[in-house]
């Protein structure tokens, strides 16, 4: 059970202060009947709620994608510098939003942001192998090599092993590059343990979900939970 107040500040834009004020103005009803007291309490997931003659519908998580531009923290908070929670529409702001994965600060493209903790571990895991694509621009052409190295499971600089990933070269210095884990800076260190150097790298999918091309660089949408749960497909 929940606080009505407490539901109304999480699943609209509402304050919790402005949520008390329209509880008490009997703007808002539950299962059907006017409620003016700010702590009644509610089933979060079955009761029927309406603010101001409009149904509000209950999210028990959110999840949202992003797609994030250079320069921009993928943590949930940091006091000296933006992150990708803080580009995120006020709306969204009362919930415990935090990035399911990092991107390095100078990386671009698809973030995953929800407040969902099993969905992330599940995500993360590395039994899971959820695969991420991404668009890497390098200072000179993948080579044959690099494709054969990528494929038999790499040995970085530092001599720690990466599972097989997979390197696709494009046109000019360009390749798309397929990992099923996640280490620290893995993508530019597998290039430069074959000696070449990423410029720039892009996140295009993320599992079965790929980043929406509408999204301009800093916008965000949300995603349903069957979207959200393309990741795992
Ligand atoms: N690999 C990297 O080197 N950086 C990222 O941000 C993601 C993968």
């Amino acid at each position: 059970m929940e606080r009505l107040d407490k539901y109304l500040s999480t699943q609209t834009t509402l304050t919790r202060r402005e949520a008390t004020a329209k509880i008490r103005r009997g703007a808002v009803t539950v299962n059907g009947k006017p409620v003016r007291d700010p702590s009644a309490k509610l089933e979060p997931s079955s009761a029927e709620v309406t603010l101001d003659g409009q149904a509000v519908s209950y999210f028990k998580y959110l999840y949202i994608m992003l797609n994030k531009p250079s320069g921009i923290l993928c943590v949930s908070r940091d006091p000296h510098a933006p992150t990708v929670v803080d580009l995120l529409p006020d709306e969204w702001r009362s919930r415990h939003l935090f990035p399911a994965g990092r991107l390095d600060k100078d990386t671009t493209g698809m973030v995953l942001l929800t407040d969902d903790g099993d969905y992330a571990h599940r995500m993360l895991a590395p039994k899971k192998h959820v695969p991420k694509r991404y668009l890497v621009t390098l200072s000179h052409p993948a080579d044959a090599a690099t494709v054969d190295a990528f494929a038999s499971g790499l040995t970085l600089r530092d001599g720690e092993r990466c599972l097989p990933a997979v390197c696709e070269p494009l046109e000019g210095n360009a390749a798309v590059v397929t990992l099923h884990e996640g280490k620290y800076h893995q993508i530019k260190r597998m290039f430069a343990a074959c000696g070449n150097h990423v410029e720039a790298l892009h996140r295009l999918s993320m599992g079965g979900l790929e980043l929406d091309p509408s999204l301009a660089p800093g916008e965000s949408k949300m995603l349903s939970n069957q979207e959200a749960m393309t990741v795992f497909l």
